[in-house]
């Protein structure tokens, strides 16, 4: 049983990128790791990899390492990755559409249920098989289908009014593209923002200083 209940928010960001290393190595058959040959292959330290995966139980033996199938399956439960949260997309413009057809949501615990939009001519098209809604659906489809995240794909200025509709109707989790801050208006929702321009000048940094 994984004793998960305070688990440092570094720990918690690092469990995807195992579980993710994880399933590579599964697939091409490696069976035993030991937190030696995890942390060569990860760039985490050996002692590291322990500590990680000692908040959870520790699920490795002295002299035999860490099970693969059972290290992944554990990891996949902790992050929930078989919850099926029921999700919407609000957005189905450039960005929306390319989550919605790109993303494997059930592959990491969500169901991607309803797409929405404010352009009308958008309506009825479907992206994923889903067929784009227009947004003055959202409360009546969200009282009868009860989603509990929400994907922003929106600009900031039209998502304040979108996310109080959306948490008043009990989303308790956004995945946030819109630079709007909901953590801010909301600090009891979960919010994961997304910047992909944080991680561009990251590397723009990293080039200037090699
Ligand atoms: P886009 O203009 O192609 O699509 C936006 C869509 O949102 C449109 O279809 C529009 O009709 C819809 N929309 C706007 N207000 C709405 C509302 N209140 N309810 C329902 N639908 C609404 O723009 P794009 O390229 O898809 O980008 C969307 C937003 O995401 C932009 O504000 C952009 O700044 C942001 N963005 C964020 C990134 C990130 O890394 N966080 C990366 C790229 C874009």
């Amino acid at each position: 049983m994984a004793k998960n209940d305070s688990v440092s928010l570094s720990v918690v960001k690092r469990l995807p990128r195992y579980y993710r290393f994880l399933g590579e190595i599964k697939k091409s058959g490696t069976v035993r790791i030991s937190s030696g040959e995890l942390s060569k292959r990860m760039g985490f330290t050996a002692s590291q990899i322990r500590q990680d995966l000692n908040c959870f139980g520790g699920f490795g033996q002295q002299g035999y390492g860490y099970n693969v199938e059972q290290l992944y399956k554990e990891i996949g439960s902790i992050l929930g990755v078989n919850n099926h949260l029921k999700t919407v997309l609000i957005g189905a413009g450039n960005l929306g559409h390319a989550i919605a057809s790109h993303m494997s949501f059930e592959a990491r615990g969500f169901n991607l249920i309803g797409i929405f939009d404010k352009n009308e001519a958008l309506a009825g098209k479907l992206v994923r098989n889903i067929p784009v809604r227009h947004i003055d659906g959202l409360y009546d489809f969200c009282r009868d289908n009860s989603p509990a995240v929400a994907v922003l794909c929106i600009p900031s200025d039209n998502a304040k009014e979108i996310v109080d509709e959306l948490v008043k109707l009990g989303v308790k989790g956004f995945w946030n593209f819109s630079h709007y801050d909901i953590a801010s208006d909301y600090p009891n929702v979960a919010v994961e923002n997304v910047h992909l321009s944080d991680s561009l000048m990251t590397l723009s940094y990293h080039v200037s200083n090699l």
